[in-house]
């Protein structure tokens, strides 16, 4: 991959575009509420070129209905998915034979009558294997049930999908209990900012140490059964590789010909203090080898692939990041240069800060011939941290208050990819910005 500098004429015409479009007035910051407002609605994620998931929430021993349509057309109508466990309020819908690119408006009935939730959008993506432009937002970390602004700017530039990188919520949860992962969720979704995004927008998430366990958590955390079987009820996701219940969440998804891989960088993970070696692993044995497989598949097969870390990748000092799993990030950069992997990029989380590296500190390996362009787009709503680095493009933390998000614009003329990545704030002013092309 070739990292590029030079201003590409057509991606900063499009950005002019959206951000003329949709922030001729933008929202004021507002300070977190103590308390979300809302009460959730429904949520949207695992889109595809033809399909998709909504959730919602609604008491036992009601009979919900899903009316999908286009614009000007019948219904399509869906039942819900009979629900697994009995202390779950939470409803599922699988929707599928939709269109490619295209918008449907769901609106739920319980019980045949229109229920009061404002109606869930679902655009379905660009169908898989053919070049298409698109946007898609990234980032990590939101105070609990945050309200901020920042959710409202994503959700009106309308990407394709947002991939969320862990910290969902600060509630740090360490008991085996899934009622205390739902109500941390239920708080996440009460809030109109985020309940909005995620109603319009597909949610494509993975937890990290926040939100999966306490802080710096890994696969000691008691809470881990319950925080694994309570992502696969609430969380719309891919197909699990690691199958169903308490198990690992990594998982991948196709949009054109951009693959995106979701790993779980919390659960399988053996604990940081760990004297580093060839053992020590953040993946553990069986996702590794599926990233591995899929990295290699992915990258012959499409024309970039993109791995949402929801960790640092960039750094030598240990803070809970790749760090502290030295060995197995050189083990993983070896295998990218052995098979010769050059449209990779990494979206990374946890780091409360916008950076981006163009590919000039990312390589691990030992024959250092990598680039791999690395992007920070975080946080949404926390104050500042900066962790890792260096970064070719360097870093920017939040100011009081402002909520910052990554924005990546892919334009695909079937030959090669063309990336811009930029981190904003909520006023869509731009703070970092990298340009490179997949080959
Ligand atoms: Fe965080």
């Amino acid at each position: 991959m070739q990292p590029r500098r030079k201003f590409i004429k057509t991606l900063a015409g499009l950005a002019a575009a959206s951000t003329a479009r949709s922030f001729a007035a933008p929202e004021p910051v507002l300070r977190p509420p103590e308390k979300p407002t809302g009460f959730p609605t429904m949520w949207v994620g695992a889109v595809t070129a033809t399909g998709g998931v909504v959730k919602t929430k609604i008491p036992p021993g009601l009979h919900p209905r899903l009316l999908v349509r286009e614009a000007g057309g019948e219904p399509i109508i869906f039942t819900a998915e009979p629900q697994r466990d009995p202390a779950s309020t939470v409803v599922t819908f699988h929707l599928e034979h939709l269109r490619p690119q295209t918008d449907y408006l769901c609106t739920l009935e319980v019980n045949g009558a229109p229920a009061v939730f404002p109606p869930a959008m679902v655009r379905t993506f660009s169908p898989e294997g053919q070049p298409a432009n698109f946007t898609f937002a990234f980032g990590s970390c939101a105070r609990t049930g945050s309200q901020h602004a920042v959710f409202n700017t994503i959700a009106s530039k309308r990407p394709a999908v947002l991939i969320h990188l862990g910290d969902l919520h600060y509630v740090n949860i360490s008991r085996n209990e899934p009622r205390h992962f739902r109500a941390a969720w239920d708080t996440v979704l009460s809030s109109t900012t985020q309940g909005a995004l995620y109603r319009n927008v597909p949610l494509a998430y993975i937890y990290d140490d926040h939100d999966f366990g306490p802080n710096d958590s890994d696969n000691r955390n008691p809470g881990r059964p319950a925080s694994r079987t309570v992502y696969r009820e609430y969380m719309p996701h891919y197909p699990l590789p690691a199958g169903d219940g308490d198990a690992a969440i990594h998982q991948a998804f196709t949009v054109a010909r951009v693959r995106f891989i979701l790993t779980d960088l919390r659960s399988e993970r053996d604990a940081g203090k760990t004297p580093d070696g060839p053992g020590k692993s953040m993946m553990g044995a069986a996702q590794k080898e599926w990233f591995k497989r899929e990295l290699l598949e992915a990258s012959r097969s499409h024309g970039l692939v993109v791995w949402g870390s929801s960790v640092p990748w960039i750094g030598t000092k240990s803070n809970d990041s790749w760090q502290d799993y030295m060995d197995e990030r050189r083990e993983l950069c070896n295998f990218i240069a052995q098979h010769r992997i050059k449209n990779l990029c990494i979206l990374c989380g946890d780091a409360h800060m916008l950076a981006a590296d163009d590919g000039s500190h990312s390589d691990y390996s030992d024959s250092q011939k990598l680039r791999i362009p690395v992007l920070h787009g975080s946080a949404f709503d926390q104050g500042g941290s900066t962790k890792g680095g260096p970064f070719s493009e360097g870093t920017y933390l939040p100011k009081s208050n402002e909520g910052l998000f990554g924005w990546v614009e892919v334009e695909d003329d079937g030959q090669r990819v063309a990336v811009r990545f930029t981190g904003r704030n909520q006023n869509d002013e731009v703070k970092v910005d990298l340009n490179f092309v997949a080959a």
